[in-house]
């Protein structure tokens, strides 16, 4: 972790996965195993499942509550430890909403329309999307400075978003002649930033993609997660004597990475051990590390989904633990906005 661009805020780690379906691969490696090292690393972590992003389209409300303690399980599973960082729904600290109001009016509708996440999500039928949707960055930005937090670790693909973030700190700084909120940077690192489809080494893996083939789930039992690298898509090619030998073969290039990440060793290293072998011996060896690493995870996200009411309790004792940091942050808020404040209690 780097220094602060803005020495007077302590380093404080903030990031967030929206409770949508099962957790992949893609997440566990680009995220959740990041937010652990994080939190082991002993500075100050505050990791959210942010519900209200996920409804900016449609959720099943059964579903959404299922999915938000399947997260809060899979966090916990993965080595978040709720007593050393703050694990919560976003939902259940109101300041997100509130602070998202006010950087909805500190964004400009022209950073908006570059965001590209709204533009995949949204595709032609933008017209249809929810107001939410659009707005959904904002959030975000709201989520972050609500903590004063100084670092998000996240996927490549929630680069742009952390970069507006810092652009509304910056414009909400400047416009009430302030130095109030951080400009916050983005930690994208590892072999895992950005996890690509099995089906297609050019498509980010996914939560959401239709095929059920294209990622590994972190619920997928030993047999599912064998026959799903068995079957990823790959070139006839055996693997290459350096990693040079990667470009232009994506899918190679996303097997490799993932093994290094699961083995937590660089590409090189897994290059030197697998040079001219054919896929046939690298995907069982994949499959073989990857189940290691996962099952166990999966069988503890198992026992405690059992008991869905000490999910319930976590998230409400570190609802309260960010309540305490966000409320102040937000009166000050108002207060530099102009906001009369006479309400007491
Ligand atoms: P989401 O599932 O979109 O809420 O993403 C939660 C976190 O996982 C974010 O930090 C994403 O950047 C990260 N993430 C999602 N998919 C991938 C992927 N395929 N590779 C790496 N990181 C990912
Ligand atoms: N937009 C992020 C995603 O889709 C989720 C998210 C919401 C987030 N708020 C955040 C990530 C704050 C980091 C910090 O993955």
């Amino acid at each position: 972790m780097t220094a602060s661009a803005n020495a007077k805020f302590k380093p404080r780690v903030f990031s967030g996965i929206q409770p949508t379906n099962h957790l992949q691969l893609g997440n566990y490696l680009g995220a959740v195993k990041r937010f652990v090292q994080m939190q082991d690393s002993g500075v100050e972590t505050i990791y959210c499942i942010v519900d209200l992003h996920a409804i900016t389209v449609w959720q099943n409300p059964e579903d959404l509550r299922n999915a938000t303690r399947e997260l809060a399980a899979g966090y916990i599973a993965s080595g978040l430890d709720p007593k050393r960082s703050i694990l919560f729904n976003q939902s259940q600290v109101p300041g997100h909403a509130e602070l998202g109001w006010v950087f909805n009016c500190v964004a400009r509708m022209g950073w908006m329309n570059r965001m590209t996440q709204f533009k995949d999500k949204a595709g032609k039928n933008a017209e249809n999307a929810s107001l939410g949707l659009y707005a959904y960055p904002a959030l975000m930005a709201a989520d972050i400075l609500l903590y004063h937090a100084t670092h998000v670790p996240v996927g490549e693909d929630q680069k742009q978003h952390v970069e507006l973030t810092r652009d509304i700190a910056i414009k909400f700084n400047h416009d009430f002649k302030v130095d109030f909120f951080p400009v916050t940077q983005p930690v994208i690192e590892g072999t895992a930033t950005r996890v690509m489809s099995l089906r297609d080494g050019t498509k980010k893996m996914s939560k959401s993609d239709p095929s059920d083939a294209s990622r590994i789930n972190l619920t997928d039992d030993a047999d599912t997660i064998a026959k799903k690298f068995r079957k990823a898509k790959t070139d006839p090619d055996p693997l290459p004597e350096t990693i040079d030998g990667l470009a232009g073969r994506p899918e190679a290039r996303n097997l490799v990475n993932i093994y290094a990440a699961l083995a937590e060793v660089s590409a090189e290293t897994v290059i030197a051990e697998f040079a001219g072998k054919q896929f046939g011996v690298f995907k069982p060896a994949l499959a073989d590390l990857a189940v290691a690493r996962l099952s166990p995870i999966a069988e503890e996200m198992a026992r405690l989904m059992a008991d869905p009411a000490e999910i319930d309790r976590i998230l409400g004792d570190g609802a309260e633990r960010a309540d305490a940091i966000a409320q102040p942050i937000l009166d000050q808020t108002y207060d530099i906005v102009g906001m009369v404040r006479s309400r007491r209690g």
